[in-house]
């Protein structure tokens, strides 16, 4: 039996597109026959926005809504995806959960922990399932990358680079991106990823134990607009003895994203963008060879390509989650939104990045 989940969209910008098309497409195509999806509203700031959006997806029989509240209250609605900037989600979130619905909330689901944890209480409260939208943990190539590091592929693994550059600059000055009071700046759009890869490979390696890292530093780089434009953070894993460096920037895209060094080598993604990528390469050292310059290395590619665009699995764990009672997803569970979180509220205290109270607040 499939079953099949009935979506409302907030919030009708650039992603929200992506994720509609994504849903709207047959599951078969990516060898899904479980569950299935509809969406059957939307809601946005204008009516017309909001029927011009359903038209452009394909889903113009689905109810367009000139508010949010509209997809709240709308009984055929049973999930709200949640694409506004990251300012409103909690606000967002937490009417859609107040209303009954349950919630996938884009990345980063928040802008503080306590918004996370505040979030994550209320879904328990009312038996509703609430997911930060971290599509790339549900990737086939994270999961294979996931598993040949944790079985030691390369070794013990001792430090992760984990980049995500993206160019920004012919976009209009009045763009989230730029605006402090809509959460802006690379820390909260583009660092959530290299977290999430530092989690897969570090922080969820059987070794670490799940014990916590902490940030040795931070700094950044701010644009007129008082935004971080680029920022480096260092992260220890005390559990697993293993250092990571994590960048974002918003002015310079990067298509090197990810090296993670092992003992016996490493594992490269040399593709962009690290929210996407598509291949991947592992280098072995000839270890036999006792000096370490002169190691032959041996490289290996892996080709992983996407169907459509790949927010379909996010909204598969989605329904299934929802099908089997579930409240939480075992790949991002609410303890990972929250350690995200919690990171990158360290990471912007130790850069100087303060946002407005007003988008902090619980
Ligand atoms: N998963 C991914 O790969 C991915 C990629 C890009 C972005 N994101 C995340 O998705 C969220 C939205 O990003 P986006 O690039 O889609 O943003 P966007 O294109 O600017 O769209 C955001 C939408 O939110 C609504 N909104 C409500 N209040 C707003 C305000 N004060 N200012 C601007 N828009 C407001 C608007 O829709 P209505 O007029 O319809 O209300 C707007 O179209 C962000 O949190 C971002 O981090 C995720």
């Amino acid at each position: 039996m499939t079953f099949t989940l009935n979506f409302g969209i907030v919030g009708l910008g650039g992603i929200s597109e992506t994720f509609a098309r994504d849903l709207l497409t047959n599951p078969l195509d990516r060898g899904v026959s479980d569950v299935n999806h509809k969406l059957v509203a939307a809601g946005s700031s204008s009516d017309k926005k909001a029927r011009d959006f359903l038209e452009r997806v394909g889903a113009s029989s689905a109810t367009a809504y000139s508010s949010y509240e509209g997809v709240y209250n709308d009984p055929n609605v049973t999930v709200v995806y949640i694409g506004t900037p990251h300012s409103h989600h909690y606000h967002n979130a937490r009417d859609a959960l107040h209303a009954g619905k349950h919630v996938l909330v884009e990345k980063p689901a928040v802008i503080t922990a306590d918004q996370m944890r505040a979030l994550a209480q209320l879904a328990q409260q009312k038996h509703l399932t609430l997911m930060e939208a971290k599509w790339t943990r549900f990737f086939p190539m994270l999961k294979e990358i996931e598993n040949k590091v944790h079985s030691g592929v390369i070794g013990d693994v001792k430090q992760v680079h984990a980049d995500f550059g993206q160019t920004f600059t012919g976009v209009s000055s009045d763009h989230r991106i730029f605006n402090l009071n809509l959460g802006g700046g690379s820390i909260m759009d583009l660092m959530p990823y290299p977290l999430i890869w530092v989690f897969s490979v570090l922080f969820y390696h059987p070794a670490n134990k799940l014990c916590k890292p902490s940030v040795r530093g931070a700094t950044c780089i701010k644009n007129q607009y008082g935004v971080d434009e680029m920022t480096t953070a260092l992260l220890k894993f005390p559990g697993i003895d293993a250092d990571a460096v994590l960048s974002s920037n918003i002015n310079v895209g990067s298509i090197s994203t990810l090296v993670v060094r092992g003992t016996h080598g490493e594992l490269v993604v040399n593709d962009l963008p690290l929210s996407r990528p598509l291949s991947y390469e592992i280098r072995l050292r000839d270890t036999t060879n006792p000096n370490p310059d002169d190691q032959q290395r041996k490289t290996t590619t892996y080709h992983h390509p996407i169907p459509h665009h790949g927010m379909h699995w996010e909204a598969d764990e989605m329904a299934r989650l929802i099908a089997a009672g579930e409240s939480q997803s075992q790949r991002v569970p609410w303890d990972d939104s929250v350690l995200s979180a919690e990171l990158l509220d360290d990471i912007r205290s130790q850069a100087g990045i303060k946002f407005p109270a007003a988008i902090e607040s619980v």
